[in-house]
């Protein structure tokens, strides 16, 4: 059977994919914002044990017409084990699945920058065709503070190279993280991060793009900030101005664009650009009236 070690995280856009622990971790682990996997010690599993659940699930799940269609490759950052590994690992995928129609997983900065362009346009000919990047923020201030380890010419380059392999990129920004207003710790203020935000999303032209509202959770950097009382935390609509902003500034071109991920408080959706003039009216009508806006309560709110 599949054994799957600790909480798992995916994307919710993978909610019916299977879900294979090619690593245990990030490699990274220093977000301040992220308590996703700080209980675990990053390292690659072996190839033998992956194989056994790739056999177990063939035999569980069927190989015929009702067998497993995509994949998603946990945990953190998987994009960083070795691309021999990888490569053995989508190989194995594809012989046990012959319906496999795509394979993917979450792609650290770090991970892009240690995979060469010709590594990942092997793994993507080999079906690893969709990476998740957190890109967060383009503000360099709100990048540093978040410790997130690039800044943002260094994401739009190391970006690029997906690109440059062929890989569709599905990205995220944490609306909040620029504060409220520019302050003396270094935060931008709000609108100045959804600018930065969507030059840096232009820059990449992904495939995909989300948000989600910065949340503290427990055992993290951003949770003792706010225990401090140093982590200006936005209304629903000062998160609905940010976020009337960022998409006000976008050019993106065949963008699919949502921020239904949980932890938001309005859920939207559309292409863009062809849904942007609509997605813009409706948030400045949540912004003229924002007591009839029909914003997620609190407690319906999760990570
Ligand atoms: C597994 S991580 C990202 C993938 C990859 N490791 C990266 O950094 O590019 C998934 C995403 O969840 C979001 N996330 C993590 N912790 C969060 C928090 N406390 N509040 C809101 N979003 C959070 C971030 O956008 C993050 O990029
Ligand atoms: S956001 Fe991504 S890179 Fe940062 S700690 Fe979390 S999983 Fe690792």
């Amino acid at each position: 059977m599949i054994r799957h070690e600790g909480t798992l995280y995916r994307p919710p856009s993978e909610a019916d994919s299977l879900i294979l622990q090619a690593t245990i971790g990030c490699s990274w682990n220093e977000c301040t914002f992220c308590g996703m996997y700080r209980d675990k010690r990053f390292r690659v599993r072996p190839l033998e044990e992956l194989a056994a659940e790739i056999e177990w699930a063939r035999a569980a799940l069927g190989d015929g017409p009702d067998g497993v269609r995509k994949v998603f490759l946990a945990d953190g950052d998987a994009l960083v084990a070795r691309a021999g590994f990888l490569a053995d690992l989508l190989r194995a995928l594809r012989a046990a699945f012959p319906r496999l129609a795509r394979v993917s997983c979450y792609a650290s900065p770090q991970a892009l920058q240690v995979r060469s362009v010709a590594e990942m346009a092997e793994l993507r000919e080999l079906g690893l065709t969709l990476y998740y990047l957190g890109i967060e923020s383009g503000h360099d201030a709100v990048l540093e503070r978040l410790k997130k380890g690039v800044d943002a010419a260094e994401m739009v380059r190391v970006a690029a190279k997906a690109h440059a392999a062929g890989v569709k990129l599905s990205t995220m920004l944490l609306l909040g993280a620029g504060g409220r207003d520019a302050d003396a710790d270094g935060r931008p203020g709000s609108l100045a991060h959804a600018r930065a935000s969507a030059a840096v999303v232009n820059a990449i032209q992904p495939r995909f793009l989300s948000t989600l509202v910065m949340t503290p959770v427990e055992g993290t950097p951003l949770m003792e900030e706010a225990r401090r009382g140093q982590l200006p935390e936005l209304s629903p609509p000062e998160l609905a101005r940010e976020l009337r902003e960022l998409l006000a500034a976008l050019a993106v071109d065949g963008c699919v664009f949502r921020s239904n991920h949980a932890s938001n408080f309005l859920a939207l959706a559309g292409t863009l650009r062809k849904d942007q003039a609509r997605l813009v009216a409706g948030l400045d009508a949540v912004l003229a009236a924002p007591e009839r806006a029909p914003f997620r309560p609190e407690w319906l709110r999760g990570l």
